[in-house]
């Protein structure tokens, strides 16, 4: 069952039906000031950082599901309806939810009266507009009363759920015309406050949210709204609201249109004040004027919609299949934007007080967004690189708004360092900018130990190499890309989490084999980049660590017909068919095949033959089989899941992008791309109902084959699932990748493909791409031509021209 369609023409997915099995959202904005907005207007926005600067409240996991955002009522007669349906639910004739790229535009008709709503970010504001346009459809002249409604947030997110004897009695607003200021802690330590206004007078207002709802109301029948009248009450403490009255006349066939702006303001300390306890509303002032007319909005609007046709220009494919063409051109881009700005933090699943930017999760972010912005790639870099310690460990997260490392979620997970090269090679193979190796990083944010970013590339390579189990492969310390194998944490205590709790450290042999691949490709990546940069030395250093890791894998790693996954701490195996639950794991073999270990000898498709038929199931490639089905103490996280959930036996999307790349490397296009479509949302999109998250972007897991409900996913939008199938379907399928010298074209398709055709601007030329595939190959580069000349290499130089080029590949 579906709940609405992609409009590819405009790049939005149009929801006809409010009752969505899941909220099904959007994000406004892309660089500091975010909202996210579901189907029905829920939500909040934030400055920067979704725990420290919440600008308006939301209650996570609520009853009903996805209750508080940024409403409108409307009062026509005896009628109250919004026009996302929630929260009234009043019935309406018509619905229809547009998310588009960074906007979302919600529409409701009753009784003849049309209520749109655009809700945006305009590009470089530190505001949110939205533009409500009424219209009168009906034969009569319609007298209508529209209150709006937000809730502050007390600004950090945390103590604002939990701190109540402080909280309610510290909220204040300042009420001038049409704008309400939320000013709570701005007399004290805070240089930020919040408002909310609309560009016509008012007929009243209120900030006291129990005076708006009545005591013992829910969202869906504020008291203010069933009267008619606003309170114009000014909020003492308590929970302060914003909430404007307009009373409105429409003749027939007659529009208006109101502008509404929420915004954030900081003022340096000496510019605080207008006059005592008078907030300095200059700043405040200058962003509502720049959006006081319907006219100044649609143009910002514009603005905001050509960023997008930009971003979006830079790699597209025409394939002749609308699904696969809408994800890599419009939504898994789009995607990989939104995992760029938040990492892990917010989410409807991610609370945004939980976790902040992931080490291992923003590298691994970078590899689908770094062609889009490159800029703010390389700060990305700078930025994590700056929370690694001198022996190349790292702090696993970090907080976006003072960039510092903290261990909240714990630490100590050996993967993370290697992400560090991954994220770096990537952004100098899109850019060719080397002199980022030359940026002084500094350790831990202190600018007294700083090296060069090569020199953190070093040492994360060395902590791998430094740290080695006695079988000469990686320890695997709390645990590797995989947080819930926690190999040395034997946690007995419910009241302790597996993920900060302190681990064994002595006498461990907790060995990983997912980080050995790893080490094998981000290695040889770093002995490379050595090469480049003529380090000879350094680089037949790395090589020859890479070597053993080689040898090491297939001595101590191979189980006979797979990869298997880790030894434990007691030095026994994990994921092989000695193990009675959990013989095979996903991520070894992804690594190990990726790395191509042991592919002449048959080792490669052997494993890849294996997860086929173990692993794989309709919805996707599970992560581990048998599933657990007891809590093995000496495994920890993994064992506590029910089978065919999150990391025991779920399809954890982010992962099957390895094993796609696996089969690229023995040339298995059918097979490849059978996985991709598997999890692909826009080919689930008429099993919505089962599938419950939103049909335009992938989930982090759905649940696999021994789940109760199997097909069914889970944490929608923040997740590496993003940039790793952007970068499985755009640089290894269609197999379009950025190398150092140029851009290298190596398709792996299946076979019964005619071609597709590509455009990829690169370096700042223009390449129309053109693959077809006479003889039904799936791999192999028989012939290049390049603006009608043939040449040997399938990598197509850097002209530096600034023009178009025109490569047409034979695949043979
Ligand atoms: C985390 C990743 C981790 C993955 C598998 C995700 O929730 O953000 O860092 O690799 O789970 O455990």
């Amino acid at each position: 069952m579906k709940f609405g369609h992609f409009d590819d023409q405009k790049r939005e997915y149009v929801i006809t039906n409010p009752r969505t099995p899941w909220p099904w959202i959007n994000y406004l904005g892309n660089e500091d000031f975010f909202s996210l907005i579901s189907n029905t207007g829920g939500g909040y926005s934030f400055y920067k950082d979704a725990k420290f600067r919440r600008i308006t409240r939301y209650r996570y996991n609520n009853v009903p599901m996805d209750s508080g955002g940024k409403y409108f009522y409307i009062k026509d007669g005896d009628s109250i309806w919004s026009p996302g349906w929630k929260p009234c639910k009043t019935e309406l004739d018509k619905y229809e939810c547009r998310h588009g790229m960074n906007y979302t535009n919600i529409k409701g008709e009753k009784n003849g009266v049309t209520a749109n709503v655009l809700y945006f970010v305009p590009l470089k504001t530190w505001a949110e507009v939205q533009k409500l346009t009424l219209s009168n459809n009906s034969k009569e002249t319609k007298k209508l009363k529209i209150f709006s409604f937000l809730e502050w947030c007390l600004w950090n997110a945390a103590s604002d759920m939990e701190n109540f004897q402080r909280n309610f009695s510290t909220g204040e607003v300042e009420i001038q015309g049409s704008v309400i200021y939320h000013k709570t802690e701005y007399k004290e330590r805070r240089d930020h406050y919040a408002y909310y206004s609309v560009n016509v007078p008012v007929q009243g207002y209120d900030t006291d949210r129990e005076s708006f709802f009545g005591l013992y109301n829910g969202f869906d029948e504020p008291q203010v709204v069933s009267e008619g009248k606003a309170h114009n009450t000014e909020a003492h403490g308590w929970s302060p609201i914003a909430s404007h009255y307009i009373e409105v006349e429409l003749k027939p066939g007659e529009s208006k249109d109101f502008v509404f702006v929420l915004g954030y303001v900081e003022n340096k300390e000496d510019e605080k004040w207008e006059s005592k306890n008078i907030i300095n509303k200059k700043k405040a002032k200058d962003t509502i004027a720049k959006f006081d007319t319907a006219a100044k909005v649609d143009a910002a609007f514009a603005e905001l919609r050509k960023y997008w046709d930009n971003l979006l220009s830079i790699y597209t494919v025409d394939s002749g299949d609308d699904k696969l063409d809408r994800m890599v051109n419009i939504w898994n881009q789009y995607q990989c934007m939104i995992t760029f700005c938040f990492s892990r933090s917010t989410s409807f699943f991610e609370s945004g007080i939980g976790r902040g930017m992931g080490f291992r999760d923003s590298n691994q972010d970078l590899i689908g967004f770094v062609h889009q912005i490159p800029e703010r790639a390389r700060e990305r870099i700078i930025d994590i690189a700056s929370t690694q310690f001198p022996d190349g460990g790292c702090y696993h997260q970090y907080q976006p708004l003072n960039k510092r490392g903290n261990n909240d979620i714990g630490g100590g997970f050996n993967d993370d360092p290697l992400w560090l090269i991954l994220g770096t090679v990537s952004y100098l193979k899109e850019t060719g900018d080397f002199a980022i190796l030359n940026e002084m990083v500094p350790f831990d944010n202190d600018m007294s130990v700083a090296r060069s970013l090569f020199d953190h590339l070093t040492v994360s390579f060395d902590h791998v190499a430094n740290n080695l189990g006695p079988h000469g492969l990686p320890l695997i310390g709390r645990a590797d890309w995989n947080d819930c194998l926690n190999l040395n944490c034997f946690s007995n205590d419910p009241n302790e989490s597996f993920q900060t709790t302190e681990n064994k450290t002595e006498g461990t042999k907790a060995e990983s084999l997912m980080i050995a691949g790893l080490f094998v490709v981000y290695g040889r990546d770093y002995a490379d980049l050595c090469k480049r940069l003529c380090k000879n030395d350094e680089a037949a250093r790395a090589q020859k660590l890479v070597s053993a890791m080689e040898v090491a894998i297939k001595k101590h790693g191979w189980d006979g017909e797979w990869f298997i996954r880790a030894y434990d701490y007691y030095g026994r195996k994990i994921g092989s068919n000695e193990n009675e639950e959990a013989k095979i794991f996903i991520e070894s073999n992804g690594w190990c095949t990726m790395a191509g270990i042991g592919k002449e000898e048959g080792l490669c498709t052997k494993a890849l033959d294996a997860v086929k038929e173990r692993l794989d199931c309709k919805y996707g490639i599970v992560l581990n089989n048998p599933a657990f089905t007891k809590y093995y103490i000496e495994y920890g996280e993994i064992s506590s899941y029910p089978p065919g959930y999150k990391e025991n036996a779920g399809v954890f999307c982010h992962n099957n992008p390895w094993i796609m790349i696996g089969e690229t490397v023995v040339g298995n296009g059918e097979r490849a791309w059978d996985y991709y479509r598997k999890i692909c949302p826009s080919y689930l999109e008429d099993i919505s109902d089962l599938h419950k998250t939103e049909p335009y972007v992938y989930s982090q897991m759905v649940a696999g084959k021994d789940a109760f409900k199997p097909g069914e996913a889970k944490n929608s939008w923040l997740t590496g699932t993003a940039s790793w199938n952007f970068y499985a379907i755009s640089q290894y399928i269609l197999g379009i990748r950025p190398d150092y010298d140029g851009l290298l074209i190596d398709p792996c398709i299946p076979g019964s493909w005619k071609g597709f055709k590509a455009t990829r601007k690169f370096r700042g030329d223009t390449y129309h791409i053109e693959v077809v595939n006479p003889h039904g190959k799936s791999k192999g580069v028989s012939e290049v031509e390049v603006d009608g000349k043939h040449q040997k290499s399938n990598i197509i130089p850097v002209f530096g021209d600034g023009k178009e080029h025109r490569v047409k590949i034979v695949i043979g």
